[in-house]
């Protein structure tokens, strides 16, 4: 079901935000009636506090919610998240002054997000909201149907959401926006000089393959997307434990990210030329499976040693990087569930990035605070080159000690680009490990409402 505001009525119910600031002026100005039966509810404008206001018939007239105060709000994301689920089934809008009616609108939008697919009776969501006055209302339904998309691509199991059933998502997302799609698979990827996407992906029941998307007018500044897909990761022939392995199927959460964030951009016609890159596979473990210690030629012809299947995900995106920096665009940005190092040093909730490009990381940190999707600038630590490059090939995939695992991943990637001037790579964790108000435990789409809002920024009408 996509996610949409409600049409305009006179009967729509006002739900008034109040922080604690302001809330007893707030209460002195509102009706009496409302502002008695709030009192002796004893509502102070706390975070998430919440009193359903009801007429002499004992019709729901209002709603007031608390927004609490600046210290509060900065625990959370999407405050307003929190309200609709408690809400009686109807329409509402949102009254009085708005501190930010975009973030509010959109924070309503995510709290109606179901993954419903698995479910015979999925409920729908009742209370629906009338888009805020000065709100673009496409705008804030396309970031939220994108964010969508993205978290359903996550969520779905690799039974269902293997390379074809990516495919099938990545051609959809394509014709509903009239984009070129181009698909290189199995043995295709021998010939057409991919060879580590192919040896990564060999093992699989279902061919590992190159997605491409380009849309855009041919003359727009040129934007390239690069995302890891990897449909479920067992780690290939090192194995992951039980316990790593349980929540692979998010491994593909780097591409899914990378389509909510082109759907986000096709959905606003920002000018630009976008080309998406998805090495789509299986790290699967059969006899055919690539092994430790086999050293691969990769497409930009630098070979790597490997020291471990389970560093998969730099192999089949160094093949799509190198392809990508054979025509280098104005900005390319590459997201994957790269590492469990990046959750380590920054938790679930908040992906490193990396980029050489000051201004770039300055803007992505700025658009990432406006929009509340929080990143983290981690350095490409050049000292660190060393340690991926101590064996007899040009490049070892798996540095051991594990020392800095989230950069010298970054470190790698960075070797197939040598000719894009602005890069940036977003280690994602692609999952919310428990439910937080408009974030429902599952897939999560990290860092592309940030990139979007620099794109929109720089390249916007
Ligand atoms: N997909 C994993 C990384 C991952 C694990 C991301 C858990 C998020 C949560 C990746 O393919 C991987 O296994 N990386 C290894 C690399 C190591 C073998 C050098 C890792 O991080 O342990
Ligand atoms: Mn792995
Ligand atoms: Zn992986």
């Amino acid at each position: 079901m996509p996610l949409t505001f409600a049409s305009k009525t006179a009967s729509s119910i006002p739900v008034h935000l109040v922080a604690i600031a302001t809330a007893s002026a707030f209460l002195d100005a509102a009706p009496a009636a409302q502002a008695a039966q709030a009192r002796l509810h004893g509502f102070s404008g706390k975070l998430g506090q919440t009193c359903l206001l009801h007429d002499a018939d004992g019709a729901l007239s209002a709603v007031f919610f608390g927004m609490g105060d600046a210290s509060s709000r900065a625990r959370g994301r999407f405050p307003l998240a929190a309200l609709p689920p408690g809400l009686p089934d109807g329409t509402y809008h949102l009254a009085g002054d708005i501190a930010n009616p975009d973030a509010a609108a959109l924070a309503w939008m995510l709290s109606q997000y179901r993954f419903a697919r698995y479910r015979r009776d999925p409920g729908e969501p009742g209370a629906h909201l009338v888009a805020p006055d000065g709100v673009d209302a496409a705008r804030i339904e396309a970031i939220a149907n994108s964010v969508a998309l993205t978290r359903d691509l996550i969520n779905t199991p690799a039974n269902d959401m293997g390379p074809d059933a990516l495919e099938a998502a990545f051609r959809a997302l394509g014709a509903e926006f009239g984009a070129e799609i181009a698909v290189v698979a199995g043995d295709g990827l021998l010939d057409a000089n991919f060879p580590m996407i192919h040896a990564v992906g060999r093992a699989s029941d279902q061919a590992p393959r190159l997605l491409e998307m380009t849309w855009g007018a041919a003359d727009h500044p040129a934007v390239t997307l690069v995302g890891k897909g990897v449909c479920f990761d067992t780690g290939g022939l090192n194995l992951k434990p039980g316990s790593s392995m349980g929540l692979m199927k998010k491994d593909m959460g780097g591409a899914a990210t990378t389509m909510g964030l082109a759907r986000m951009i096709m959905a606003a016609r920002l000018p630009l030329r976008l080309r998406l890159l998805i090495p789509a596979v299986e790290n699967a473990v059969s006899a055919g499976a690539f092994r430790p210690g086999d050293i691969l030629t990769s497409r930009s012809g630098l070979t790597v040693e490997i020291n471990n299947t389970d560093a998969e995900g730099r192999l089949v995106l160094a093949d799509a990087l190198a392809l990508a920096n054979e025509t280098p665009p104005e900005l390319m940005f590459c997201m994957a569930t790269l590492t469990g190092a990046a959750r380590v040093a920054l938790g679930p909730d908040m992906p490193p990035f990396y980029t050489d490009d000051d201004g770039l990381a300055d803007d992505l940190a700025a658009a990432a605070g406006r929009v509340a999707d929080p990143i983290w600038r981690m350095p490409f630590h050049a000292p660190y080159e060393a340690m991926i490059e101590p064996g007899i090939a040009d490049l070892d995939n798996a540095p051991a000690g594990g020392f800095a695992g989230s950069i010298t991943a970054a470190l790698f990637l960075r070797r197939f680009v040598p000719d894009t001037a602005r890069f940036a790579h977003f280690d994602v964790f692609g999952w919310t490990p428990s439910a937080k108000p408009g974030r429902p435990k599952g897939g999560e789409c990290q860092a592309a409402r940030a990139i979007f809002d620099l794109l929109e920024r720089r390249y916007g009408a």
